[in-house]
């Protein structure tokens, strides 16, 4: 009976060090959600952002579309054609002019990871 006691002590610390395991190897992406680990990019633009699409890419107002879920690559391609002004609107093009290369891929990553 001891020994079974001792076994199954030792498969729950094994188990809690797996998990332990588990919880740091998580990759580190540009992570919505807990502001402690967004992007410097992400978290100084995003109280903006927010003002119209939702902090979660969710908006509220109908002329504001929403971009959580949407691929990155749409939303980068979108913001960078906003700053060249290919696609022109006085809104979004002023907002995504200073915006460098990395903000916007993060910003992209960022609304496309929100559901
Ligand atoms: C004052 C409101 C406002 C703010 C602030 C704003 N946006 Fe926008 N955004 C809009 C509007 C309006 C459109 C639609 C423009 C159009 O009709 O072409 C848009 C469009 C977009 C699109 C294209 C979506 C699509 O489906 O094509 C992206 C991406 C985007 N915004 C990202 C951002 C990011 C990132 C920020 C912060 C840096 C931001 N927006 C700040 C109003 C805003």
């Amino acid at each position: 009976m001891k020994s079974f006691l001792r076994i199954l002590v030792a498969l729950m610390l094994s188990q809690a060090a797996a998990q332990a395991l588990a919880a740091d190897g998580k990759p580190e992406v540009v992570d919505g959600g807990n502001p402690d680990t967004l992007s410097p990019h992400v978290s100084t633009m995003l109280p903006l952002c927010a003002s119209c699409h939702g902090a979660d890419g969710i908006s509220a107002v109908g002329l504001y579309p929403n971009l959580a879920g949407q691929k990155v690559e749409y939303l980068v391609k979108q913001l960078q054609a906003f700053k060249s002004r290919e696609r022109n609107d006085p809104v979004m093009s002023s907002m995504a002019e200073p915006l460098s290369p990395e903000a916007i891929q993060e910003l992209a990553q960022y609304f496309s990871s929100r559901k």
